[in-house]
């Protein structure tokens, strides 16, 4: 118990002060290159691993939610935004037969994923989601990806979707959080860490959702999956932003 404390004083105090200077400095397309080649989210056995969120009972859960929403939603074309290693997209077309683009910012996991796993149903693009157009879908997908990136990063996603049909955002977040949006340089952590998560329904963000589905990770936090329509994407795009809380 002890020796636990130690640890996770250790990787606070420590480890991910050490970590978000270094990824401060870095860009996106860097941060995120350096930690899929350092195995920054452990390993699977393959290039690419996107951490232990694409497998499990949640992974699973997540995935048959979604294939029953595109079958009740008649959605014929999805946007993976943040496909990582695709281990969930794959799941996805094979479970829908859905038209398919994943997109990513790290250049070398994209043509790896163009070169085994694209076909006439399926495409992989890179681009960052935080300033590059996005193609056109019926769905977009944003999984685990906006919780890495800093408030004002979160907030131009936000307003580059502005023009989206509908988007299911998920977030890895405390049940009982002890801050709201607390800031954070983008890079491989979370806010969780600090007891803090990531709601797009609050300040400074503060976009209308609809809570679709939940489930738990732990005895201490969940994925948060909310449905953004479009006319809440505009607002967000209109919206003066309001300051935030600072790590
Ligand atoms: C934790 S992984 C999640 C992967 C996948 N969505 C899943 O749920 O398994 C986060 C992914 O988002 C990508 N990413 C982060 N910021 C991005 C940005 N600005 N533009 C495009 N991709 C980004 C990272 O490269 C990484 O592959």
């Amino acid at each position: 118990m002890a020796l636990e404390r130690l640890r996770s004083w250790w990787f606070r105090y420590w480890v991910l002060p050490r970590d978000r200077r270094k990824y401060k400095a870095m860009s996106v397309a860097e941060t995120f290159s350096t930690i899929y080649r350092t195995k920054g989210w452990g390993s699977d056995g393959g290039q690419f691993c996107s951490g232990p969120g694409s497998w499990g009972p949640v992974a699973d859960r997540y995935c048959a939610f979604i294939v029953d929403f595109i079958a009740k939603n008649q959605i014929g074309s999805v946007v993976d935004l943040g496909c990582g290693d695709f281990a969930i997209g794959k799941r996805i077309v094979d479970g829908s037969g859905v038209r398919y683009t994943g997109i990513d910012v790290v250049p070398e996991l994209i043509e790896h994923h163009q070169k085994n796993s694209a076909d006439s149903r399926v495409a992989f693009r890179c681009a960052n989601i935080v300033s590059d157009d996005l193609p056109e879908a019926d769905l977009y997908l944003i999984r685990q990806v906006l919780q890495h990136l800093s408030n004002d990063e979160v907030g131009q996603v936000l307003r580059n979707l502005s023009n989206c049909s509908k988007a299911l955002i998920s977030e890895h977040v405390p049940i009982h959080p002890k801050s709201i949006n607390l800031d954070k340089p983008h890079g491989p952590d979370i806010r969780r860490f600090a007891g803090s998560g990531l709601y797009i329904d609050q300040p400074p963000f503060s976009i209308a959702v609809e809570t679709t589905w939940e489930w738990p990770l732990g005895d201490d936090s969940l994925l948060r999956t909310c449905l953004v329509d479009q006319s809440a994407m505009k607002q967000a795009s209109a919206s003066e932003r309001q300051p935030a809380q600072q790590a």
